[in-house]
Protein backbone atom coordinates (compact mmCIF):
# COMPACT_ATOMS: atom_id res chain seq x y z
CA UNK A 1 0.00 0.00 0.00
CA UNK A 2 1.37 3.51 -0.51
CA UNK A 3 2.06 5.62 2.28
CA UNK A 4 3.29 8.91 0.88
CA UNK A 5 -0.48 10.03 -0.20
CA UNK A 6 -0.74 12.67 2.52
CA UNK A 7 -0.38 15.46 0.64
CA UNK A 8 -1.79 14.52 -2.71
CA UNK A 9 -5.87 15.74 -3.41
CA UNK A 10 -7.75 13.21 -5.18
CA UNK A 11 -11.06 13.18 -6.64
CA UNK A 12 -13.09 10.72 -4.77
CA UNK A 13 -11.86 8.84 -1.39
CA UNK A 14 -14.13 5.50 -0.04
CA UNK A 15 -13.10 4.27 3.17
CA UNK A 16 -14.29 1.01 4.95
CA UNK A 17 -13.68 -2.76 5.05
CA UNK A 18 -12.54 -3.49 1.23
CA UNK A 19 -11.50 -6.88 -0.85
CA UNK A 20 -7.81 -6.15 -1.48
CA UNK A 21 -6.47 -9.57 -2.89
CA UNK A 22 -7.88 -11.92 -1.23
CA UNK A 23 -8.97 -11.02 2.06
CA UNK A 24 -10.99 -8.04 3.82
CA UNK A 25 -9.15 -4.82 5.32
CA UNK A 26 -10.01 -1.66 6.58
CA UNK A 27 -8.38 0.94 4.55
CA UNK A 28 -9.13 3.63 2.06
CA UNK A 29 -9.35 3.83 -2.39
CA UNK A 30 -8.38 6.96 -3.70
CA UNK A 31 -9.77 8.03 -7.30
CA UNK A 32 -8.85 10.25 -9.84
CA UNK A 33 -9.73 10.56 -13.59
CA UNK A 34 -11.57 7.30 -13.00
CA UNK A 35 -9.03 5.54 -12.46
CA UNK A 36 -7.53 3.75 -8.76
CA UNK A 37 -4.50 5.94 -7.68
CA UNK A 38 -4.13 4.44 -4.27
CA UNK A 39 -4.89 2.17 -1.45
CA UNK A 40 -3.68 3.25 1.80
CA UNK A 41 -4.77 2.99 5.53
CA UNK A 42 -6.77 5.86 7.05
CA UNK A 43 -4.02 7.51 8.26
CA UNK A 44 -2.24 7.70 5.08
CA UNK A 45 -5.21 9.42 2.97
CA UNK A 46 -5.05 12.45 0.64
CA UNK A 47 -7.31 14.97 0.76
CA UNK A 48 -10.76 14.46 -1.60
CA UNK A 49 -13.54 16.28 -3.07
CA UNK A 50 -15.50 14.23 -2.19
CA UNK A 51 -15.36 11.39 0.83
CA UNK A 52 -17.62 8.58 1.38
CA UNK A 53 -17.22 6.17 4.37
CA UNK A 54 -18.75 3.00 4.68
CA UNK A 55 -19.26 1.71 8.29
CA UNK A 56 -20.85 -1.31 9.46
CA UNK A 57 -21.71 -4.37 7.69
CA UNK A 58 -20.63 -3.09 4.53
CA UNK A 59 -18.20 -4.28 2.12
CA UNK A 60 -16.59 -2.56 -0.69
CA UNK A 61 -16.12 -5.13 -3.48
CA UNK A 62 -14.60 -4.40 -7.24
CA UNK A 63 -17.71 -3.74 -9.81
CA UNK A 64 -18.32 -7.30 -11.10
CA UNK A 65 -17.79 -8.11 -14.66
CA UNK A 66 -20.00 -10.66 -16.29
CA UNK A 67 -18.88 -11.85 -19.95
CA UNK A 68 -21.83 -13.29 -20.92
CA UNK A 69 -25.33 -11.11 -21.57
CA UNK A 70 -27.95 -10.54 -23.83
CA UNK A 71 -29.12 -7.05 -23.53
CA UNK A 72 -31.21 -7.75 -26.94
CA UNK A 73 -32.53 -4.15 -28.06
CA UNK A 74 -32.44 -2.96 -31.71
CA UNK A 75 -35.21 -6.06 -33.16
CA UNK A 76 -35.77 -7.26 -29.66
CA UNK A 77 -36.50 -4.00 -27.71
CA UNK A 78 -39.73 -6.00 -25.98
CA UNK A 79 -37.35 -8.05 -24.31
CA UNK A 80 -35.03 -5.81 -23.10
CA UNK A 81 -32.84 -2.95 -23.94
CA UNK A 82 -29.44 -1.18 -22.68
CA UNK A 83 -30.87 1.19 -20.69
CA UNK A 84 -33.36 -1.89 -18.73
CA UNK A 85 -30.57 -4.31 -19.35
CA UNK A 86 -27.39 -2.06 -17.90
CA UNK A 87 -30.01 -0.78 -14.65
CA UNK A 88 -30.60 -4.40 -13.95
CA UNK A 89 -26.85 -5.07 -14.10
CA UNK A 90 -26.17 -2.15 -11.44
CA UNK A 91 -28.74 -3.30 -9.39
CA UNK A 92 -26.59 -6.57 -9.49
CA UNK A 93 -23.53 -4.85 -8.85
CA UNK A 94 -22.28 -5.39 -12.17
CA UNK A 95 -20.24 -2.81 -13.72
CA UNK A 96 -19.24 -4.17 -17.27
CA UNK A 97 -20.83 -6.62 -19.27
CA UNK A 98 -19.97 -8.33 -22.49
CA UNK A 99 -22.75 -8.64 -25.09
CA UNK A 100 -23.80 -11.50 -27.46
CA UNK A 101 -24.76 -11.25 -30.74
CA UNK A 102 -27.99 -13.40 -31.68
CA UNK A 103 -29.89 -10.22 -32.05
CA UNK A 104 -32.11 -8.99 -34.98
CA UNK A 105 -30.29 -8.77 -36.78
CA UNK A 106 -27.67 -11.19 -36.33
CA UNK A 107 -24.23 -9.57 -35.94
CA UNK A 108 -21.30 -10.95 -37.86
CA UNK A 109 -19.77 -7.93 -39.78
CA UNK A 110 -18.79 -4.73 -38.46
CA UNK A 111 -21.33 -2.96 -39.76
CA UNK A 112 -24.17 -4.90 -38.11
CA UNK A 113 -22.27 -4.50 -34.61
CA UNK A 114 -21.94 -0.80 -35.23
CA UNK A 115 -25.88 -0.42 -34.98
CA UNK A 116 -25.23 -2.32 -32.16
CA UNK A 117 -22.30 -0.13 -30.73
CA UNK A 118 -24.84 3.18 -31.23
CA UNK A 119 -27.53 1.35 -28.71
CA UNK A 120 -25.29 0.52 -26.06
CA UNK A 121 -23.71 4.35 -26.36
CA UNK A 122 -26.60 5.91 -26.21
CA UNK A 123 -28.57 4.20 -23.46
CA UNK A 124 -26.16 1.90 -21.34
CA UNK A 125 -25.28 3.06 -17.69
CA UNK A 126 -22.60 0.53 -17.28
CA UNK A 127 -19.67 -0.50 -19.26
CA UNK A 128 -19.40 -2.97 -22.47
CA UNK A 129 -18.29 -4.93 -24.79
CA UNK A 130 -19.08 -7.31 -27.69
CA UNK A 131 -18.17 -10.72 -29.24
CA UNK A 132 -19.15 -11.09 -33.01
CA UNK A 133 -20.95 -14.32 -34.23
CA UNK A 134 -19.33 -16.56 -36.76
CA UNK A 135 -18.39 -14.22 -38.86
CA UNK A 136 -19.62 -13.71 -42.68
CA UNK A 137 -16.35 -13.91 -43.88
CA UNK A 138 -12.55 -14.00 -41.85
CA UNK A 139 -12.28 -10.00 -42.86
CA UNK A 140 -14.85 -8.70 -40.53
CA UNK A 141 -12.64 -10.26 -37.66
CA UNK A 142 -10.12 -7.78 -39.05
CA UNK A 143 -12.34 -4.76 -39.56
CA UNK A 144 -14.00 -5.82 -36.30
CA UNK A 145 -10.89 -6.19 -34.20
CA UNK A 146 -10.98 -3.15 -32.11
CA UNK A 147 -14.26 -3.84 -31.35
CA UNK A 148 -14.59 -6.98 -29.87
CA UNK A 149 -13.15 -10.02 -27.23
CA UNK A 150 -13.80 -12.34 -29.68
CA UNK A 151 -16.33 -15.04 -31.54
CA UNK A 152 -19.21 -16.63 -29.80
CA UNK A 153 -19.83 -20.05 -31.57
CA UNK A 154 -23.32 -21.55 -31.54
CA UNK A 155 -24.13 -25.01 -31.75
CA UNK A 156 -25.04 -24.77 -35.42
CA UNK A 157 -21.66 -22.96 -36.03
CA UNK A 158 -19.73 -26.45 -34.62
CA UNK A 159 -20.76 -28.79 -37.65
CA UNK A 160 -18.32 -27.53 -40.06
CA UNK A 161 -15.15 -28.81 -38.71
CA UNK A 162 -12.99 -27.50 -41.66
CA UNK A 163 -14.69 -24.12 -40.79
CA UNK A 164 -13.79 -23.93 -37.67
CA UNK A 165 -9.79 -24.97 -38.41
CA UNK A 166 -10.02 -21.67 -40.29
CA UNK A 167 -11.87 -19.18 -37.78
CA UNK A 168 -9.22 -20.61 -35.18
CA UNK A 169 -6.57 -20.25 -37.10
CA UNK A 170 -7.63 -16.15 -37.79
CA UNK A 171 -8.81 -16.20 -34.27
CA UNK A 172 -5.55 -16.79 -32.64
CA UNK A 173 -3.39 -14.74 -35.25
CA UNK A 174 -5.82 -11.43 -33.86
CA UNK A 175 -5.64 -12.72 -30.50
CA UNK A 176 -9.81 -13.08 -29.61
CA UNK A 177 -11.26 -15.43 -27.77
CA UNK A 178 -13.74 -18.28 -29.00
CA UNK A 179 -16.12 -18.61 -26.89
CA UNK A 180 -18.03 -21.73 -27.27
CA UNK A 181 -21.71 -22.39 -26.52
CA UNK A 182 -20.98 -26.41 -26.30
CA UNK A 183 -24.38 -28.35 -27.28
CA UNK A 184 -23.13 -30.65 -30.75
CA UNK A 185 -26.32 -29.79 -33.32
CA UNK A 186 -26.16 -33.65 -34.68
CA UNK A 187 -26.53 -35.22 -31.47
CA UNK A 188 -29.55 -32.23 -30.83
CA UNK A 189 -31.35 -33.62 -33.61
CA UNK A 190 -30.53 -37.12 -32.63
CA UNK A 191 -32.24 -36.45 -29.31
CA UNK A 192 -35.25 -34.94 -31.15
CA UNK A 193 -35.76 -37.91 -33.32
CA UNK A 194 -35.60 -40.21 -30.81
CA UNK A 195 -38.46 -38.21 -29.39
CA UNK A 196 -40.59 -38.65 -32.26
CA UNK A 197 -39.80 -41.70 -32.79
CA UNK A 198 -41.21 -43.15 -29.17
CA UNK A 199 -44.32 -40.37 -29.87
CA UNK A 200 -44.14 -38.51 -26.65
CA UNK A 201 -45.61 -35.36 -26.85
CA UNK A 202 -42.93 -32.75 -26.17
CA UNK A 203 -42.94 -30.47 -22.94
CA UNK A 204 -40.62 -29.11 -20.91
CA UNK A 205 -39.96 -31.67 -18.22
CA UNK A 206 -38.05 -33.61 -21.29
CA UNK A 207 -35.85 -30.30 -21.99
CA UNK A 208 -33.02 -32.04 -20.18
CA UNK A 209 -33.73 -34.97 -22.33
CA UNK A 210 -33.80 -33.30 -25.38
CA UNK A 211 -30.54 -31.87 -25.06
CA UNK A 212 -29.10 -34.85 -22.99
CA UNK A 213 -25.39 -34.37 -21.20
CA UNK A 214 -23.96 -35.98 -23.66
CA UNK A 215 -24.67 -33.85 -26.40
CA UNK A 216 -22.68 -30.73 -24.72
CA UNK A 217 -19.91 -33.34 -23.49
CA UNK A 218 -19.32 -34.50 -27.29
CA UNK A 219 -19.23 -31.28 -28.54
CA UNK A 220 -16.83 -29.82 -25.45
CA UNK A 221 -14.37 -33.12 -26.61
CA UNK A 222 -14.86 -32.48 -30.19
CA UNK A 223 -13.66 -28.94 -30.16
CA UNK A 224 -10.91 -29.42 -27.95
CA UNK A 225 -9.75 -31.95 -30.77
CA UNK A 226 -10.17 -29.56 -33.34
CA UNK A 227 -8.43 -26.79 -31.20
CA UNK A 228 -5.37 -29.09 -30.53
CA UNK A 229 -4.78 -28.31 -34.63
CA UNK A 230 -4.44 -24.79 -34.07
CA UNK A 231 -1.60 -22.97 -32.23
CA UNK A 232 -2.51 -20.50 -30.03
CA UNK A 233 -6.32 -20.75 -30.02
CA UNK A 234 -8.07 -19.25 -27.05
CA UNK A 235 -10.92 -21.63 -26.20
CA UNK A 236 -13.66 -20.41 -23.50
CA UNK A 237 -16.68 -22.78 -22.85
CA UNK A 238 -19.59 -21.40 -21.81
CA UNK A 239 -22.79 -22.13 -19.46
CA UNK A 240 -21.04 -25.64 -18.44
CA UNK A 241 -23.45 -27.79 -17.33
CA UNK A 242 -22.33 -31.09 -16.49
CA UNK A 243 -20.18 -32.86 -14.58
CA UNK A 244 -18.46 -34.77 -17.54
CA UNK A 245 -18.05 -31.48 -19.42
CA UNK A 246 -15.94 -29.92 -16.62
CA UNK A 247 -13.72 -32.52 -15.61
CA UNK A 248 -12.75 -32.97 -19.56
CA UNK A 249 -11.83 -29.18 -19.39
CA UNK A 250 -10.03 -29.31 -16.42
CA UNK A 251 -8.00 -32.30 -17.32
CA UNK A 252 -7.22 -30.66 -21.22
CA UNK A 253 -6.39 -27.27 -18.77
CA UNK A 254 -3.62 -29.74 -16.59
CA UNK A 255 -2.13 -30.44 -20.32
CA UNK A 256 -1.43 -26.91 -20.70
CA UNK A 257 -3.96 -26.02 -22.85
CA UNK A 258 -5.50 -22.66 -23.53
CA UNK A 259 -8.96 -23.25 -22.18
CA UNK A 260 -10.82 -21.68 -19.91
CA UNK A 261 -15.05 -22.26 -18.74
CA UNK A 262 -17.71 -20.32 -16.88
CA UNK A 263 -20.93 -21.34 -15.17
CA UNK A 264 -24.14 -19.80 -14.15
CA UNK A 265 -26.28 -19.15 -11.07
CA UNK A 266 -28.57 -21.16 -12.34
CA UNK A 267 -26.40 -24.21 -13.26
CA UNK A 268 -24.85 -24.04 -9.98
CA UNK A 269 -28.24 -23.86 -7.76
CA UNK A 270 -31.11 -25.08 -9.30
CA UNK A 271 -31.72 -28.50 -10.87
CA UNK A 272 -34.32 -30.05 -13.32
CA UNK A 273 -36.38 -30.92 -10.64
CA UNK A 274 -37.75 -27.37 -11.32
CA UNK A 275 -38.58 -28.83 -14.91
CA UNK A 276 -41.73 -30.64 -12.97
CA UNK A 277 -43.37 -27.98 -10.88
CA UNK A 278 -44.72 -24.72 -11.53
CA UNK A 279 -41.66 -23.42 -13.00
CA UNK A 280 -41.09 -25.13 -15.78
CA UNK A 281 -41.40 -22.58 -18.50
CA UNK A 282 -39.68 -20.06 -16.38
CA UNK A 283 -36.65 -22.51 -16.34
CA UNK A 284 -36.50 -23.19 -19.59
CA UNK A 285 -32.89 -22.56 -20.40
CA UNK A 286 -30.26 -24.00 -22.95
CA UNK A 287 -28.18 -25.86 -21.76
CA UNK A 288 -31.12 -27.27 -19.73
CA UNK A 289 -30.51 -27.55 -15.95
CA UNK A 290 -29.33 -30.98 -14.96
CA UNK A 291 -29.84 -33.28 -12.04
CA UNK A 292 -28.79 -33.04 -8.79
CA UNK A 293 -25.66 -34.88 -9.44
CA UNK A 294 -24.49 -32.97 -12.23
CA UNK A 295 -25.94 -29.41 -10.36
CA UNK A 296 -23.62 -30.51 -7.27
CA UNK A 297 -20.34 -30.82 -9.60
CA UNK A 298 -20.94 -27.43 -10.99
CA UNK A 299 -21.46 -25.99 -7.34
CA UNK A 300 -18.42 -27.43 -5.73
CA UNK A 301 -16.34 -26.47 -8.97
CA UNK A 302 -17.77 -22.62 -8.21
CA UNK A 303 -17.00 -22.60 -4.63
CA UNK A 304 -13.76 -24.60 -4.90
CA UNK A 305 -12.62 -21.41 -7.49
CA UNK A 306 -11.74 -24.18 -10.45
CA UNK A 307 -14.21 -22.40 -12.65
CA UNK A 308 -12.90 -19.37 -14.91
CA UNK A 309 -15.96 -17.05 -14.73
CA UNK A 310 -19.21 -16.77 -13.74
CA UNK A 311 -21.78 -16.05 -16.10
CA UNK A 312 -25.45 -14.56 -15.94
CA UNK A 313 -26.34 -15.67 -19.23
CA UNK A 314 -28.73 -13.10 -18.61
CA UNK A 315 -31.50 -14.21 -21.67
CA UNK A 316 -34.70 -12.19 -21.35
CA UNK A 317 -37.89 -12.56 -22.95
CA UNK A 318 -41.42 -11.53 -22.38
CA UNK A 319 -43.22 -13.56 -20.40
CA UNK A 320 -46.28 -14.09 -22.33
CA UNK A 321 -43.54 -15.31 -24.69
CA UNK A 322 -42.04 -17.68 -21.48
CA UNK A 323 -46.32 -18.72 -20.93
CA UNK A 324 -46.33 -20.14 -24.93
CA UNK A 325 -48.56 -23.44 -24.91
CA UNK A 326 -46.32 -25.73 -27.08
CA UNK A 327 -42.53 -26.79 -25.56
CA UNK A 328 -41.48 -25.37 -28.79
CA UNK A 329 -42.91 -22.21 -28.82
CA UNK A 330 -41.31 -21.33 -25.12
CA UNK A 331 -38.04 -19.30 -25.75
CA UNK A 332 -35.05 -20.25 -23.77
CA UNK A 333 -33.26 -17.93 -21.04
CA UNK A 334 -34.54 -15.99 -18.04
CA UNK A 335 -33.15 -12.80 -16.22
CA UNK A 336 -29.76 -13.07 -13.77
CA UNK A 337 -28.18 -9.92 -13.59
CA UNK A 338 -29.97 -8.24 -10.59
CA UNK A 339 -29.16 -11.66 -8.55
CA UNK A 340 -26.06 -13.20 -9.19
CA UNK A 341 -23.83 -11.37 -7.02
CA UNK A 342 -25.81 -11.62 -4.05
CA UNK A 343 -26.84 -15.30 -4.84
CA UNK A 344 -22.65 -16.34 -4.41
CA UNK A 345 -22.44 -13.51 -1.38
CA UNK A 346 -24.88 -15.42 0.27
CA UNK A 347 -22.64 -18.62 -0.35
CA UNK A 348 -20.21 -16.07 1.54
CA UNK A 349 -22.27 -14.99 4.56
CA UNK A 350 -23.63 -18.49 4.98
CA UNK A 351 -19.91 -20.00 5.43
CA UNK A 352 -20.26 -22.31 2.51
CA UNK A 353 -17.88 -20.14 0.18
CA UNK A 354 -14.66 -18.47 0.97
CA UNK A 355 -14.92 -14.98 -0.24
CA UNK A 356 -12.15 -15.51 -3.12
CA UNK A 357 -15.17 -16.63 -5.13
CA UNK A 358 -16.35 -13.48 -6.13
CA UNK A 359 -12.52 -13.55 -8.25
CA UNK A 360 -14.82 -15.39 -10.27
CA UNK A 361 -17.36 -13.06 -11.16
CA UNK A 362 -14.42 -9.53 -11.54
CA UNK A 363 -10.91 -10.11 -11.60
CA UNK A 364 -10.68 -13.71 -13.59
CA UNK A 365 -13.23 -12.82 -16.22
CA UNK A 366 -11.63 -8.95 -16.77
CA UNK A 367 -7.93 -11.34 -16.98
CA UNK A 368 -9.49 -13.10 -19.55
CA UNK A 369 -11.07 -10.37 -21.65
CA UNK A 370 -7.41 -8.75 -20.85
CA UNK A 371 -9.27 -5.18 -19.27
CA UNK A 372 -8.23 -3.13 -16.25
CA UNK A 373 -11.33 -3.94 -14.09
CA UNK A 374 -12.43 -6.52 -11.38
CA UNK A 375 -9.87 -5.43 -8.77
CA UNK A 376 -9.49 -2.59 -6.39
CA UNK A 377 -5.72 -1.99 -6.82
CA UNK A 378 -3.63 0.76 -8.65
CA UNK A 379 -3.58 1.40 -12.58
CA UNK A 380 -7.50 -0.44 -12.28
CA UNK A 381 -10.83 1.58 -13.01
CA UNK A 382 -12.58 2.67 -10.52
CA UNK A 383 -15.27 0.66 -10.46
CA UNK A 384 -16.54 -0.30 -7.04
CA UNK A 385 -19.79 -2.21 -5.74
CA UNK A 386 -20.83 -1.69 -2.16
CA UNK A 387 -22.61 -4.34 -0.47
CA UNK A 388 -24.61 -4.68 2.84
CA UNK A 389 -24.43 -7.95 4.60
CA UNK A 390 -26.38 -9.84 7.08
CA UNK A 391 -29.60 -8.74 5.84
CA UNK A 392 -32.61 -10.96 4.82
CA UNK A 393 -33.83 -10.34 1.57
CA UNK A 394 -36.58 -12.23 -0.64
CA UNK A 395 -35.93 -12.74 -4.59
CA UNK A 396 -39.37 -11.02 -6.18
CA UNK A 397 -38.95 -10.87 -10.01
CA UNK A 398 -41.73 -7.96 -9.62
CA UNK A 399 -39.16 -5.81 -8.44
CA UNK A 400 -36.51 -6.46 -11.55
CA UNK A 401 -35.43 -3.08 -13.60
CA UNK A 402 -34.85 -6.00 -16.41
CA UNK A 403 -38.12 -5.76 -18.93
CA UNK A 404 -38.44 -9.56 -17.79
CA UNK A 405 -39.88 -9.38 -14.14
CA UNK A 406 -39.71 -13.23 -13.62
CA UNK A 407 -36.79 -15.85 -12.59
CA UNK A 408 -36.82 -19.48 -11.58
CA UNK A 409 -35.26 -17.88 -8.34
CA UNK A 410 -38.47 -16.24 -6.68
CA UNK A 411 -38.78 -17.04 -3.26
CA UNK A 412 -34.92 -17.72 -2.76
CA UNK A 413 -33.55 -16.16 0.48
CA UNK A 414 -30.33 -13.39 -0.29
CA UNK A 415 -28.14 -12.66 2.66
CA UNK A 416 -26.40 -9.54 0.94
CA UNK A 417 -27.75 -6.71 -1.66
CA UNK A 418 -26.25 -4.08 -4.08
CA UNK A 419 -26.32 -1.14 -1.87
CA UNK A 420 -24.04 1.59 -4.05
CA UNK A 421 -21.98 1.58 -7.08
CA UNK A 422 -19.93 3.59 -8.90
CA UNK A 423 -18.84 3.42 -12.14
CA UNK A 424 -15.19 4.94 -13.24
CA UNK A 425 -15.36 6.82 -9.85
CA UNK A 426 -19.17 7.88 -10.48
CA UNK A 427 -21.79 6.99 -8.17
CA UNK A 428 -24.24 5.38 -10.31
CA UNK A 429 -26.63 3.40 -7.97
CA UNK A 430 -27.38 5.19 -4.37
CA UNK A 431 -29.25 3.35 -2.43
CA UNK A 432 -30.46 0.54 -4.57
CA UNK A 433 -31.43 3.40 -6.95
CA UNK A 434 -30.03 4.15 -10.41
CA UNK A 435 -28.89 8.04 -10.29
CA UNK A 436 -25.97 7.05 -13.61
CA UNK A 437 -27.70 8.87 -16.73
CA UNK A 438 -28.16 7.29 -19.61
CA UNK A 439 -25.31 6.87 -22.10
CA UNK A 440 -22.53 6.94 -19.10
CA UNK A 441 -21.21 3.58 -20.03
CA UNK A 442 -18.28 3.07 -22.23
CA UNK A 443 -16.73 1.05 -24.23
CA UNK A 444 -14.22 -1.86 -21.83
CA UNK A 445 -10.78 -1.80 -24.16
CA UNK A 446 -8.33 -4.20 -24.04
CA UNK A 447 -5.11 -3.63 -22.85
CA UNK A 448 -2.86 -4.69 -26.02
CA UNK A 449 -0.64 -7.85 -24.59
C1 LIG B 1 -30.27 -17.67 -25.28
C2 LIG B 1 -31.07 -16.41 -25.58
O1 LIG B 1 -32.20 -16.29 -25.14
O2 LIG B 1 -30.53 -15.53 -26.26
N1 LIG B 1 -31.02 -18.52 -24.43
C3 LIG B 1 -30.54 -19.42 -23.55
O3 LIG B 1 -31.32 -20.28 -23.10
N2 LIG B 1 -29.28 -19.42 -23.14
C4 LIG B 1 -29.94 -18.32 -26.57
C5 LIG B 1 -29.15 -19.58 -26.48
O4 LIG B 1 -28.01 -19.54 -26.02
O5 LIG B 1 -29.64 -20.64 -26.92
ZN1 LIG C 1 -26.44 -16.80 -23.88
Amino acid sequence: MDANNRYRKVDLLLKGKIYLQGRVEEACIGIEAGKIVMVCKEPNAPYAEKVFSYTGKKLILPGMVDMHVHMRDLGQEHKEDWYTGSMAALKGGVTTVVDMPNNIPFINTRESLLLKVEKAKEKSIVDYGFYLGFPASLNELSKSRDMIFGVKLYPNDLSNSENLVNLLQKCAELDLLLIVHPEDPTLLEECKKWASKIGVKLDPSLHPMLRAPVVEYFAVKNLLEIARRVHGARIHFTHVSTGESVKTILHSKLEGRKVSFDVTPHHAFLNSRLYAGRQANIAKVNPPLRPEEDRRIIYNALVNRQVDAYVTDHAPHRFEEKMAEKYEDIPPGFPGLEIALPLLLTEVFEGRADIRVIESYSLKPAEILGIAKGQLAVGFDGDITIVEYGVEETVKGEDFFSKAKYTPFEGYRLRARVVDVYLRGLKVLEEGNVIGRRGVGCFARRIER
